[in-house]
């Protein structure tokens, strides 16, 4: 009974958003959505999500520094760097490689590093999580993805590509949206939006366990709390947050 009533709510959202889909199946949305749509759209939430959630950054980057090498300069690699939200958190002096599959975030990304001259940016890369090449083995000393193995094509093979680059001892700090408890009306409402969600923003997924693949990766440590953010009425609230160490 629950399973229909989900999807008959899940048609009612897709007839909403039917011109969107109409605007797929001709090949024009997803062009847009990366271009124009959602390069907008983060820069725009980013402020309050970031304003919303700095207490929470604050605490999950305070010891990066503590992983920094003889030189002191901590090397940090970002996944999914989007418009450089995480930036503003990070140590002085800390020399940062971004990637990023979408090379459509400069706006915001060069007005977020105008405004964070206390770290060094190193490269630029347009390089998917899964098939980091570019980045040498063991040569970072912390990887960081936040809201980015929503998306992703395989959670598995961003992770061991995080654990190829991370130094013996290196840290990877994670803050996702994940699947609420199966049991809860927001995990009814995560599945009513999900395929709709996907479409609209770019292949975000709502109902993803990401942390049993974090548990299942081959880490030596790693500290995970489920958290409720205030996101209210939105279908993103329940996130992971950690950091885990090769
Ligand atoms: C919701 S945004 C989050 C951006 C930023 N990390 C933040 O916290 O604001 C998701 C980002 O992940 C990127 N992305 C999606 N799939 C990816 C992949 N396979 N590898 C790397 N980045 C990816 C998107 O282009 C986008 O910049």
């Amino acid at each position: 009974m629950a399973k229909a009533v989900v999807l008959f709510l899940r048609v009612c959202v897709q007839l909403l958003a039917l011109p969107i889909y109409l605007l797929s199946l001709l090949g024009i949305w997803d062009p847009f959505c990366k271009k124009i749509f959602f390069p907008f759209f983060i820069e725009k939430i980013t402020a309050s999500y970031n304003q919303k959630m700095s207490g929470r950054k604050q605490e999950l980057f305070c010891n990066m520094q503590e992983f920094a090498g003889s030189s002191g300069k901590l090397t940090l690699l970002e996944i999914g760097t989007g418009t450089g939200a995480n930036f503003q958190f990070y140590p002085p002096g800390c020399k940062i490689t971004c990637t990023d599959t979408n090379i459509n975030f400069q706006r915001g990304l060069s007005k977020s590093m105008a405004q964070n001259q206390h770290l060094q940016f190193q490269r630029f890369l347009v390089a998917p999580g899964e098939d980091l090449n570019q980045v040498s083995d063991n040569s970072m000393d912390a990887v960081v993805c936040t809201l980015v193995l929503c998306s992703v094509q395989s959670i598995d093979n961003v992770l061991k590509e995080v654990l190829r680059v991370l130094r013996p001892g290196g840290v990877f700090y994670f803050l996702e949206h994940v699947a609420a408890d199966s049991s809860s009306w927001s995990y009814f409402w995560q599945e009513v939006y999900y395929p709709t969600w996907k479409l609209v923003f770019d292949g975000c997924c709502l109902t993803r366990e990401t942390w049993k693949n974090l548990e299942q990766a081959k880490f030596s440590e790693i500290k995970l709390r489920h958290i409720q953010v205030p996101l209210h009425w939105t279908p993103v609230k329940s996130h992971i947050i950690g950091y885990a160490i090769k």
